[in-house]
């Protein structure tokens, strides 16, 4: 069992979908949590189940980030920057996607990154700490269709790269978690049944343990990342994605 006994943390999109699994998993190895979440109702409801304090919080906006560092009163372990929009229909191809939704996809995506790194790093070097990014094989592989979002999660791999390079002196490890497949609304939202998935071939096809991943299984991931048994990890980038960006097999499903 990995322990988080006396370190606080803050979650970035806890309300909901892997954010909220972090939020069960980090309270229950002892973590005092801070979830911020632009949902209000999903926040207020996972605070109760959790006994984490939510603050409503888009964490595109700098006020309201500041908000949610200023509610950490001068003390922060780990900040899980995990909150992400995956905008269907928004999204798309560079020719099609509309300036401002553009816009605020990276904003979301990677502006929320810079702002919460930038704000809760004065704390996380007061004593060392752990960041944990949010990519997706979005960020490592070309995935058509929604070119502002891969755009976002490249971005944040490489960023991962340059804050560990930068702030391991002051004993802040900045991990990045790159997920794919995870059973959770953005993903049912990402897919709906009457478009031309065919989630049949994707799981047979692309997905080498044909199956979703759950979002207890990044939550778990997320939480070794922010604990003292992963003191020498930094700079890493963990595809945690059942091996599907590694898939070469092409094959045909009936031959399996
Ligand atoms: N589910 C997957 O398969 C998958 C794959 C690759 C990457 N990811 C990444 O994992 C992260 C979590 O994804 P998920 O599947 O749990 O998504 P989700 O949509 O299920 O949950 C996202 C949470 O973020 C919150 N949120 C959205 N916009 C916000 C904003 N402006 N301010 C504050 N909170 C906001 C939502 O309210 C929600 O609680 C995202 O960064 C996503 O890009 C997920």
């Amino acid at each position: 069992m990995i322990e988080l006994k006396g370190k606080k943390a803050i979650i970035t999109g806890g309300a909901g979908g892997i954010g909220l699994a972090a939020a069960r998993t980090f309270t229950k190895a002892g973590a005092e949590v801070i979830i911020a979440d632009i949902n209000e109702t999903a926040g207020l409801k996972a605070a109760e189940e959790t006994g984490a304090t939510f603050i409503r919080c888009d964490v595109s906006n700098s006020q309201d980030v500041q908000k949610v560092i200023a509610a950490a009163n001068g003390k922060l372990d780990i900040l899980y920057n995990n909150a992400g929009v995956y905008w269907n229909g928004r999204d798309g191809r560079i020719t099609e996607i509309e300036e401002d939704n553009w816009e605020k996809i990276i904003a979301i995506n990677l502006r929320s990154v810079y702002l919460f790194c930038k704000y809760a790093l004065p704390l996380l070097m007061k004593q060392g700490g752990s960041i944990i990014n949010t990519a997706s094989s979005a960020g490592m592989i070309g995935i058509p269709n929604c070119d502002a979002y891969t755009a976002t999660k490249g971005a944040i791999v490489q960023l991962t790269k340059s804050m560990a390079a930068e702030y391991g002196r002051y004993n802040v490890r900045v991990n990045c978690i790159s997920p794919a497949a995870i059973m959770t609304p953005m993903v049912k939202e990402s897919n709906p049944p009457d478009s031309t998935f065919d989630e049949n071939s994707f799981l047979n096809l692309r997905t080498p343990l044909r199956r979703y991943g759950t979002p207890e299984e990044i939550a778990d991931l997320a939480c070794y990342l922010a604990s003292d048994q992963a003191t020498y990890l930094n700079g890493a980038i963990i595809a945690a994605d059942g091996g599907i960006t590694i898939n070469g097999d092409l094959s045909h499903p009936d031959k399996h």
